[in-house]
């Protein structure tokens, strides 16, 4: 299994360009079951985690060519798709459920297997599951896999979400789209990722509107031949935010909307950053000495996301006072705190929150990755930490980070793949 050496401290500086974002492609892929012609996919992130889904759309049927850097898909559906989700695809990435929707939808039956658990916390399927019965579909749970289907299309209805969910929204907008008659979706999550899904689907002759969180979908029967590019990763640039202001370095972040990461940028300045946006660039630039901030809590959009808990948790290590985080999404992400006491962080967990005693030295050691962003705030630690740290499991890493040593030793940052 791959590791990271990374010998540390380093200050980073240089320009970082933003790959596409993995958790808008993943929804955008999943919908391309619904089309007939042809949908051409471009700035998708190689991550393994898209790998996945072309591999669950591949065994689906649909026939996939890339242009030479692999980041353009080009996908054409088979007249005969199949519609069994296999366990051995879903169980590696929870966003295959995502295929449920739209199997359903397009083709009125499918074998979907349960994504099983996760580290971060049970992340169970029900709200998905309870919006698309309510379109009519029908479904049974045996031996760990959703067998479902429906009389006909499915048919259009109003639908409020008694929890705010990004997956349940998404299964359900896209499950929505050929429905007969107009759905309401009420209490929807309104993740920039969505917004881009229903970009896409309106870009390919969709009828979905906006207000606030709800969401209006007049169904149609098909859908047109379409090319779209994905947006840019929001999680990975407010990443790599964070690694210049706890690096007291400076960098420039490129190829993003910085609107998009208006809350975590505001953050970033309470703690002392330096920001200057431009439409498709951040300056920044970090301070002498970093600030605490008490009582951030993870919420939906356009509130702070819980997947730059882990990394913002590591910048207020090295605050000069007391801050603390309260994780409101996932019961259990609190993982890395374990590991970034092994390297000097003094944090304490009292249910979901988490006190982060500041004014930390990081002192370099071995480390263990447990889930994808947590693996990403071990490296930002390392990267200010004294001395050599090995960062075990990288794969989860490379399930949602593109090119992350080579962006990284490109501002400075001493770190190198072991195979
Ligand atoms: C998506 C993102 C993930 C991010 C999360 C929250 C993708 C591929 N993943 O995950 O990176 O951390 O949003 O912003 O886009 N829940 C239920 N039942 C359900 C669905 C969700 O109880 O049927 C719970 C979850 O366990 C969690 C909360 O609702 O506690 C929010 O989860 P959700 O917004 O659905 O997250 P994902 O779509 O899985």
């Amino acid at each position: 299994m791959d590791k990271f050496l990374i010998e540390g401290p380093c200050k980073l500086k240089g320009k970082v360009l933003i790959s596409g974002s993995k958790n808008a492609a993943l929804p955008i892929l999943a919908a391309t079951l619904l089309f007939d012609k042809s949908v051409t996919i471009k700035n998708l992130p190689r991550v393994r985690d898209i790998d996945t889904m072309l591999s669950l759309l591949k065994s689906l049927g649909s026939k996939i060519t890339f242009s030479k850097d692999k980041k353009t898909a080009k996908i054409m559906n088979k007249k005969n798709m199949k519609t069994v989700a296999s366990y051995s695809l879903v169980k590696t990435m929870r966003g295959s459920i995502l295929v449920l929707g739209p199997l359903v939808s397009k083709f009125q039956k499918s074998i979907t297997s349960l994504p099983g658990g996760c580290l971060i916390g049970a992340r169970p399927v029900n709200y998905h599951l309870s919006a698309l019965k309510k379109l009519g579909m029908k479904y049974d749970i045996k031996k760990g896999y959703i067998h479902a289907k429906s009389d006909g299309k499915l048919r259009a209805t109003t639908i409020t979400f008694s929890k705010i969910s990004v997956g349940a929204t998404e299964n359900t907008i896209i499950a929505a789209c050929l429905a007969n008659g107009k759905t309401v979706l009420k209490n929807c999550a309104v993740e920039p990722e969505i917004k881009d899904l229903t970009n896409f689907l309106n870009t390919a002759g969709a009828n979905i509107k906006w207000k606030g969180r709800t969401c209006e979908i007049v169904g149609v029967k098909s859908l047109n031949e379409i090319e779209y590019s994905i947006m840019a990763d929001r999680i990975e640039a407010g990443t790599f935010c964070v690694a210049a202001t706890l690096s007291r370095g400076e960098l420039e972040v490129k190829n993003l909307n910085p609107k998009i990461i208006n809350t975590e940028l505001n953050l970033l300045k309470k703690v002392g950053a330096k920001i200057k946006t431009s439409e498709n660039k951040i300056l920044i630039k970090g301070p002498d000495k970093i600030k605490p901030i008490k009582n951030i809590k993870t919420k939906e959009y356009p509130s702070f996301p819980t997947d730059l808990q882990a990394q913002f948790m590591v910048l207020l290590c090295k605050a000069n006072g007391k801050s603390s985080i309260t994780e409101s999404i996932f019961e259990n992400r609190f993982m890395h705190v374990a590991e970034l006491q092994r390297l000097g962080a003094k944090i304490v967990i009292k249910n979901n929150k988490a006190i982060i005693e500041g004014k930390t030295d990081f002192n370099g050691a071995e480390l263990m990755s447990s889930d994808l962003r947590a693996s990403v705030a071990l490296v930002l630690a390392a990267i200010v930490a004294n001395g050599k740290s090995i960062i075990n499991r990288i794969y989860h890493l490379d399930r949602g980070y593109e090119n992350i040593e080579n962006k990284l030793k490109k501002i400075g940052v001493k770190i190198k793949r072991i195979k």
